[in-house]
């Protein structure tokens, strides 16, 4: 296991506590609700590490899990790595199946994505959306980092909802009412491990191919599939577009 200093930690920041314990409040009622059928999916985002130390306060045994696509910055695998250092916790690692990411890449070569919105849906379909089935089969609950101010698809997000797309099963969005600056002064007062990405412009991080540094007023997920308009700015793990 590479050692925490490969990954940046973050100090010096003053959470807001109202928040917080409101936060606190839900997750804790969702871990007595679901037991161990509940596992919050992580990226290893700012929001998502944000996530699990506000759930390991609650709780050391919870479940986190995460989809390599293949694609994935090594930058991502290092903070995953200091994640389950910091927290003393096994990441359950999915990956997409390996035929159908062979035919993809034989028959339409390494980057088909870019060449229309279908086909960027395809290998987000094949890397990521049927993974989350196989990651969400068998919980009555999952986790996210999403927030309400990520994008304008993002806008009407639920502290608490059924997910539809994955049967009902209930989604739990604790962070939906907080921004951006109150992650960050959260990971700040917590010296969370931080992706390196953040370092150099990066304030969403999905696939490397399909990520990028965005520039000072820029939206902030302006860097994920930048070269399609910002309503498709979503893979299928919550919305289809
Ligand atoms: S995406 O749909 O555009 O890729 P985004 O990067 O904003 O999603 O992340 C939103 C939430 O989706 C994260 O907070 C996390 O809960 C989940 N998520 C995204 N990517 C992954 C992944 N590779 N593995 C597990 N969960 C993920
Ligand atoms: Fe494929 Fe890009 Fe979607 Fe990753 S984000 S699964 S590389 S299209």
């Amino acid at each position: 296991m590479p050692s925490l200093m490969q990954t940046e930690t973050i100090a010096g920041g003053t959470a807001s506590t109202e928040l917080e314990n409101g936060t606190l409040t839900l997750l804790h009622g969702a871990l007595e609700k679901h037991g161990s059928a509940i596992a919050q999916a992580s990226s290893f985002s700012v929001e998502d590490v944000v996530v699990t130390d506000l759930l390991t306060r609650i709780r050391s045994d919870v479940r986190v899990f995460a989809i390599d696509t293949g694609r994935l910055p090594e930058e991502t695998l290092l903070c995953a790595d200091a994640v389950a250092a910091r927290f003393h916790i096994q990441i359950e690692w999915f990956f997409p199946q390996r035929e159908a990411v062979e035919k993809l890449i034989r028959e339409q070569g390494t980057h088909s994505f870019r060449e229309s919105l279908e086909k960027r849906h395809e290998c987000c379909g094949i890397r990521k959306v049927e993974p989350l089935s196989r990651a969400l089969a068998g919980l009555t609950a999952w986790i996210t980092g999403l927030r309400r101010d990520q994008n304008v698809s993002r806008t009407q997000l639920n502290e608490t909802e059924p997910d539809l797309l994955h049967g009902g099963i209930l989604k739990y969005n604790p962070l939906a009412a907080w921004t951006a600056e109150d992650v960050l002064a959260y990971a700040k007062s917590r010296q969370l491990p931080f992706h390196r990405l953040y370092g150099q412009g990066y304030r969403s991080i999905g696939c490397a191919p399909c990520t990028r540094a965005v520039q000072p007023g820029e939206d902030e997920r302006a860097g994920r599939w930048w070269w399609e308009s910002s309503e498709h700015k979503e893979c299928g793990l919550h919305a289809r577009h």
